[in-house]
């Protein structure tokens, strides 16, 4: 029989202090090596001596009196923290007894970073892999799957063609040793982020201003990061969660359905997993501003830094940590703030899912279309992308009549993918969502018994 690889209870991801020491020290030892097993026992928020990898941003970059945080997900093995959930839906699997070692194959349908994720858990567990995405995304996310030894099936289209992909998913359920990590559909998905990403949050927020947390944003791909607002919301019922979308396809705002330049997010529908109970308000950002926000923030920081009158590489630990998405949700953070007109000591929370390093293409391709920028243009760009906003697009999804919208619209996808009505019912009670996060519990210690 194929050996089992062990890796952390929920418990652990949220806390590795909790780990036997022999593992933290293999884990700790491993991160050099990336393929090494035991780097399963990395998958956290957390530095190595304790703290959660958030940053606060300048000031003069945001322009607001608000604290701006940002947790930082590309520290994670594979370089985001779509592993998270990759992770906990096979190993959730591997406990309910429906997936093993030697007997399956892990599919993975994604935009990219959970491709990334499944290619990378499934090496280290062993299991063989296959990715489907569509074919126009950034060029690094195809090496990075192929680097970690995953098949790619590829769908026709980019970000906001994810229906295809579900499409093509289906023909691989039909074969039973296929086993697919659906990251639109599956609980481990909320898990991970409501108890993992949502405690980390609410304990970096510790660190700064009055220690609340006023605000969440974060821009659903498939919807899992949002569910840290469901935990921030437990602890701090007054704090709001933002969802934010690409303007050119505005689903969740007004239904619009257009393609546009935002890797991982803006796919088009409501997931399965997307407690619309608790997103209190969507807002849309220009695609191309992320773009040219990330342009700025990764090759013009020393001309960003003259022109606001920073100090000579002040914001150099700025680089390397965004990704298009991140750009986007800092900018709904920093829009929010000002929306929602929170002040010194007010904290608004966000998340970068991934880094710099799986988008040079896509600012190449920038450059291709607009040239290099000039001074004046990078003044022009940052006023634009950093200071400007509008009120009329951020929509209040509070009421009842939005709330049964986005119930419609989730409906209209997932009855068609076999969904039964009773289900998508009970997703409209908030007790449903705390009761999967209730199992944790067992989870864990399933986990810890398989581990022996
Ligand atoms: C770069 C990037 N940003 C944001 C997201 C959205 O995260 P979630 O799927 O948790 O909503 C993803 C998801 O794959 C992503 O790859």
């Amino acid at each position: 029989m194929t050996p089992f690889i062990p890796g952390p209870t929920y418990r652990e991801m949220l806390h590795p202090e909790s780990l036997p020491e022999a593992v933290r020290q293999q884990a700790a030892a491993a991160g050099s090596d990336e393929l090494s097993p035991a780097n399963l026992f990395n998958i956290t928020w957390r530095r190595p001596e304790g703290s959660v990898r958030c940053i606060e941003l300048p000031r003069e970059l945001t322009g607001v009196a608000a604290n701006i945080l940002v947790l930082e997900g590309c520290w994670f093995p594979s370089g985001s923290h779509k592993v998270g959930p990759a992770y906990c839906t096979l190993m959730e699997g591997e406990m309910a007894g429906e997936i093993s070692p030697g007997a399956n194959r892990i599919v993975g349908p994604s935009t990219g970073n959970f491709g990334i994720g499944t290619a990378y858990v499934s090496k280290l567990k062993g299991y063989p892999a296959t990715v489907i995405m569509p074919d126009g995304m950034s060029a690094e996310r195809y090496e990075r799957i192929r680097h970690y030894g995953g098949d790619l099936d590829l769908t026709p289209g980019s970000e906001s063609d994810v229906i295809l992909v579900l499409e093509r998913t289906e023909e691989y359920k039909k074969d039973p040793a296929n086993k697919i990590l659906a990251q639109f559909e599956l609980l481990p998905n909320y898990r991970f982020h409501r108890y993992v990403t949502g405690r980390s949050a609410v304990e970096a927020a510790r660190g700064f201003g009055n220690r609340r947390i006023a605000a969440f944003v974060s821009a659903p791909g498939s919807a899992g990061t949002l569910a840290a607002g469901d935990e921030i919301k437990a602890r701090f019922p007054d704090a709001v969660v933002c969802a934010l979308e690409p303007k050119e396809c505005s689903t969740l705002f007004n239904c619009g359905r257009g393609t546009h330049r935002i890797e991982g997010i803006g796919d088009k529908m409501v997931t399965l997993i997307h407690n619309v109970l608790t997103t209190d308000y969507v807002g849309l950002i220009h695609d191309d501003d992320c773009v040219m926000g990330l342009d700025l923030l990764e090759y013009r920081r020393p001309q960003l830094e003259r022109m606001l009158g920073v100090p000579d590489g002040a914001w150099s630990g700025l680089a390397g940590l965004f990704g298009v998405s991140g750009i986007c949700n800092v900018l709904g953070a920093v829009r929010m703030a000002r929306f929602l007109e929170l002040g010194a000591g007010d904290n608004v929370v966000t998340v970068a899912t991934d880094g710099f390093d799986r988008y040079p293409s896509v600012l190449a391709d920038l450059d291709r279309r607009v040239g290099p920028p000039t001074e004046a243009m990078i003044a022009e760009w940052f006023d634009t992308i950093f200071r400007q906003w509008k009120a009329e697009e951020i929509l209040d999804v509070r009421p009842p009549e939005q709330k049964e919208r986005l119930f419609g619209y989730k409906e209209e996808v997932w009855t068609r993918f076999g969904y039964d009505k009773a289900y998508l019912e009970r997703m409209k009670s908030q007790s449903f969502w705390d009761a999967e996060l209730g199992e944790i519990h067992g989870i864990d210690a399933a986990v810890t018994k398989a581990r022996g």
